[in-house]
């Protein structure tokens, strides 16, 4: 049975390129029989920010926005966060949707593609790992960083990757498909 891979767009802000990288590398995890994939737009959930009195852990919330995001992320076998970054950071919006949660994270695995300026975002990766790891998410180290990638964006508003970038989603994808394969019988087992 596939893996259920579930793409996150990070950034909402209007006017934002998050969905034009997100559909390339939605595009090209279902070049992978491993996995049944599906992206999410977290400006379509409009989480506002953490507005639960309880702690996530306790999984006992209150509003429909929650309950929402949290049904999808339960849904997952692995993720890949599609993150652009905000003063050397991840941005807010991707912060606070992963706190909203907790238990949905545990054992799953997780990669990061990011993009901007020289950077290709790496630092926005970097504090991603660190966030993810805290909520039990295997935060595989196979990420890929994508530098300058407005170079990347046709006149029609495709991105279009070049071979690195393949190679990187590639092995990315199949380190994912590795711990999402291992990490589910942890989950079962709870
Ligand atoms: C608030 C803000 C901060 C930014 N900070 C960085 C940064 O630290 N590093 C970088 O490479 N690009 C930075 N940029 C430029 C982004 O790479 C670029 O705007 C990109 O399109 C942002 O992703 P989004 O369009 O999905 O929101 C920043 C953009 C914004 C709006």
């Amino acid at each position: 049975m596939p893996l259920k891979l579930k793409i996150i767009i990070g950034s909402t802000r209007p006017g934002r390129k998050g969905p034009t990288v997100a559909a390339w590398v939605a595009k090209a995890a279902a070049g992978h029989a491993d996995f049944d994939v599906e992206t999410i737009d977290l400006a379509d959930l409009n989480l506002p920010l953490l507005d639960e009195p309880n702690h996530p852990a306790m999984k006992k919330y209150e509003h429909a926005h929650t309950k929402r995001w949290s049904a999808i992320a339960d849904d997952a076998d692995a993720f890949v966060f599609v993150t652009p970054e905000y003063d050397f950071f991840a941005p807010a919006s991707l912060v606070n949707a992963i706190e909203c949660l907790s238990q949905e994270w545990k054992y799953k695995p997780a990669g990061v593609v990011s993009y901007g300026g020289i950077s290709g975002g790496l630092r926005s990766t970097q504090v991603l790992r660190g966030l993810l790891g805290n909520l039990g998410i295997v935060a595989i180290p196979q990420s890929v960083p994508i530098p300058f990638f407005p170079e990347f964006i046709g006149d029609d508003g495709v991105f279009v990757p070049n071979d690195k970038m393949k190679e990187g989603a590639d092995l990315m994808f199949g380190e994912l498909a590795k711990w999402g394969k291992a990490l589910k019988p942890m989950r079962t087992t709870a």
